[in-house]
């Protein structure tokens, strides 16, 4: 009886080893995704949270250069390390000591003397269910109840404060029911996560556009959206993984991108240099390749190169050009290269009796003053144009089924350009002995 007894208790003790050997083996299958009110994360823990999927990893992480201290996601298999958020951007934890839980219903990040340097900042009523941080499969970081996970429900989420990465499903531009406008700001250089000069911003207008910006002043302008796309970012190939999306209704103003196929990975970033890039990283390779950047051409896409009235071509010498009937506005100066005082009329319109110039394959001029009628086409639009004295320009507002919709501008016509192969028709009002 003892040794049968005994032989019990070995081969439990050995089943029970295995069983422990085998958890420790598979330990890092075991990933987890979600962060419970009783948890936390810790620098010296080692811990992160690793995203459905594998794709995605949050954590700590330093510079290489210093000994700050960051909280972060990066793409998890990814060769080259890539970050597409980070938390406490501006207030490094100084110390190789910080611990990221939830308290008082926020999401916190605290440094060595327990003093929070981030929090999500939520001040919430007296509600009591618990909530839990969960890093979901697309790299959006979210706080939520714990017992729902409808995307309706989120209580916050990181893809409401970006970084410098625009993430397949993160949305640029604005939520109106909260009246959050979501942009991006570069890194202050390639290894300091820190808010850098550059950012790249939704302006909520009758036809917004984006404006690529350097210290808040505006830079480089995207063009309105022509229903296909935006005529000053080069985002013309149809890639068969990735589709694009504008939505401009009562909810939101916003641009996103999705993929069709999630072996390939792509990204918009704005890089210190102050540029907005398309990066992609496909199957077989191992580094990210620059799909395409923007501004293209530094000479005719830097914001009112050339002034009112006047347009700039990259195949011309001057550049910059006087629109049919305008002439430089001083002469010394657009000689001696120095267009920014631009053009004026050759001749006052007489508002009753003026016709218009067609400008092909042209940026839309700048939207501040515009004014927009998606009911009209082309004609009425330019009866529209007539009839208001202030009326300086008009286009269709859309270029998709032969174009549809009407844009009138009123004032100065502002930061043009021609395109080679894109662009739109562009109607400009003149008098009608400046009409030839
Ligand atoms: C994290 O884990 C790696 C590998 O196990 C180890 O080399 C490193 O020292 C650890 N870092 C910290 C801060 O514990
Ligand atoms: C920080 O808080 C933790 C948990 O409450 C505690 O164990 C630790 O001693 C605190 N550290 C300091 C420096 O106050
Ligand atoms: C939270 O509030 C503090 C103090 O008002 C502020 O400095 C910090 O930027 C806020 N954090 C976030 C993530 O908005
Ligand atoms: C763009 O997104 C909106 C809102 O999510 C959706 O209703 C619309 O169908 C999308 N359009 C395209 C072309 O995917
Ligand atoms: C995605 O792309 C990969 C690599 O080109 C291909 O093998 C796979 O079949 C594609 N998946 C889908 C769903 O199209
Ligand atoms: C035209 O512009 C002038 C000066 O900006 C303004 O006072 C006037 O109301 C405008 N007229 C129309 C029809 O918009």
């Amino acid at each position: 009886m003892k040794g049968v007894r005994k032989n019990y208790d070995n081969c439990c003790t050995l089943s029970f080893l295995l069983v422990f050997l085998v958890l420790i083996l598979l330990r890092p299958v075991f990933s987890i995704n979600i962060l419970s009110s009783t948890e936390y994360l810790t620098i010296s823990g080692n811990g992160t949270l690793v995203s459905p999927g594998d794709v995605f990893e949050l954590g700590f992480f330093r510079t290489t250069s210093s000994s700050r201290w960051y909280l972060g996601i990066w793409y998890k298999k990814v060769y080259f390390r890539t970050y597409v958020w980070v938390a406490n951007r501006d207030n490094p934890l100084s110390r190789s000591i910080g611990t990221l839980r939830i308290s008082n219903m926020n999401l916190v990040l605290l440094d060595h003397s327990n003093k929070s340097v981030w929090s999500t900042n939520l001040t919430r009523g007296n509600e009591r269910s618990p909530v839990v941080a969960e890093l979901l499969a697309n790299g959006n970081f979210v706080m939520r109840d714990s017992n729902n996970n409808d995307a309706s429900g989120f209580l916050w989420q990181s893809f409401d404060f970006p970084t410098d990465t625009l993430l397949p499903e993160m949305k640029l531009g604005y939520d109106l029911k909260t009246g959050l406008n979501r942009f991006l700001t570069a890194w202050r250089n390639s290894d300091d996560p820190s808010s850098g000069d550059y950012s790249y911003k939704l302006e909520n207008r009758e036809l917004p556009e984006f404006y690529l910006l350097k210290s808040g002043f505006q830079v480089h302008r995207s063009g309105p959206w022509n229903g296909v796309r935006f005529s000053g970012i080069p985002e013309n190939q149809k890639l068969s993984y990735m589709v694009y999306n504008f939505t401009e209704n009562s909810e939101e103003v916003a641009y996103t991108f999705r993929m069709t196929n999630n072996s390939f990975y792509s990204r918009l970033k704005v890089s210190s240099d102050g540029y907005l890039q398309r990066l992609t990283l496909i199957p077989i390779s191992i580094a990210w390749n620059l799909f395409w950047s923007s501004p293209v051409d530094i000479r005719c896409d830097m914001f009112r190169v050339c002034g009112p009235y006047a347009y700039c071509d990259g195949n011309t010498s001057p550049l910059c050009n006087c629109i049919q009937g305008f002439d430089p506005w001083n002469l010394q100066q657009w000689d001696i290269g120095e267009p920014a005082g631009g053009c004026v009329r050759r001749t006052l319109l007489s508002c009753s009796d003026d016709g218009f110039t067609k400008m092909k394959k042209m940026k839309l001029p700048d939207t501040r003053l515009a004014i927009v009628d998606r009911s009209i086409g082309l004609k009425e639009c330019e009866k529209r144009c007539l009839s208001d004295c202030n009326c300086t320009a008009f286009a269709n507002a859309d270029i998709r089924n032969g174009g549809t919709g009407c844009v009138i501008w009123t004032g100065h016509l502002q930061d043009i350009r021609t395109y080679y192969d894109e662009g739109q028709d562009l109607y400009v009002r003149l008098a009608a002995d400046d009409l030839g």
